[in-house]
């Protein structure tokens, strides 16, 4: 087998050069930008003709990046390349997994409509499953969906004395529940109502009893960060010490980075899915095994 080619497209480049250490594929080059009307121009370097070739393209500005996504694949495929897998750290549209409304799209299946129709297969990382148990609901490549847990709890272990861990609301208790188990700490999750995509009211449960520990808020995505800037407003008001804001994802729309920091916060933590300064635990070892598993195992 030839050696796979990465090329990255999301301009993540810590995790790129973690991938390439770690796996040993070579860097490809595929050069895109927007055209002063809008338009997506692709062109790919190099020749991967019968090549392997692994695009890592974190999707947290899905509808900038889709073209010229779907235009590096398909030039790659008239190109000759053997096989074309997405690594996107972030996967977008899964939160729209619902028709709250009539006639309201489905994003999340129409999203993974588009992209089954042009990849191979998928590498991803804390998909937003909620309503979906599983990507292959939605689907119909291979998906390999990681998780970033085990290293979020490993941080909290190494670097929060005394954690409370609290999930922000019940979508949360899933990993809540098992990073408090590797941490050893108690957790809470709280309860949250979304009125719109920055009015969202959390409700806190009685905390009285663990006084004394410092609140740590896990989430998979900060977005607008008004899920957390509601828990953190209420964990103040209990006079907790300043929270630790822990999120797989860091979308950090509206700058909530800021937002939270005026809040109070002690310390925001992200992993690297999306390059950003709050980037403290790496992802390319566990996206890197993700990665060769569908190069060198047969995928059904
Ligand atoms: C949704 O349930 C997710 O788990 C996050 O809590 C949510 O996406 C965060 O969004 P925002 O930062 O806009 O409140």
């Amino acid at each position: 087998m030839t050696t796979p080619v990465l090329i990255t497209l999301d301009g993540n480049t810590a995790l790129r050069d973690g991938l390439l250490a770690q796996t040993g594929f070579s860097a490809g080059d595929c050069e895109w930008r927007h055209f002063p009307d809008g338009e997506s121009y692709v062109r790919v370097h190099g020749d991967c003709s019968s090549q392997d070739v692994v695009i890592q393209c974190g999707l947290q500005h899905p509808d900038r990046i889709a073209m010229p996504l779907m235009f590096c694949v398909d030039t790659l495929r008239e190109l000759g390349a053997r096989s074309v897998g997405l690594i996107a750290p972030y996967l977008a549209y899964m939160r729209q997994d619902h028709r709250f409304h009539n006639g309201e799209a489905l994003s999340a299946r129409l999203f993974a409509r588009f992209l089954s129709a042009h990849i191979d297969w998928l590498v991803t990382v804390d998909p937003h499953l909620h309503r979906y148990q599983d990507l292959a609901e939605i689907y119909s490549i291979p998906c390999a969906t990681l998780s970033a847990m085990p290293l979020l709890a490993q941080w909290i272990k190494r670097e929060v004395a005394r954690p409370l861990l609290i999930g922000p609301d019940s979508e949360s208790a899933q990993w809540v529940k098992a990073v408090a188990a590797v941490v050893e700490s108690p957790y809470t999750v709280l309860s949250k109502t979304r009125h719109g995509d920055r009015d969202v009211e959390v409700s806190v449960p009685d905390i009285d009893e663990w006084r004394g520990y410092t609140p740590v808020l896990i989430d998979d995505i900060i977005s607008t960060g008004h899920t957390l800037l509601e828990a953190v407003a209420h964990l103040r008001r209990a006079e907790f010490p300043p929270a630790v804001c822990i999120a797989v994802h860091g979308l950090f729309a509206d700058h909530t980075d800021m937002k939270l920091h005026s809040a109070g916060v002690a310390r925001v933590v992200t992993t690297n899915s999306i390059m950003h300064a709050s980037n403290a635990v790496d992802l390319s070892s566990v996206i890197a095994q993700g990665a060769v598993r569908f190069l060198t195992q047969p995928q059904t």
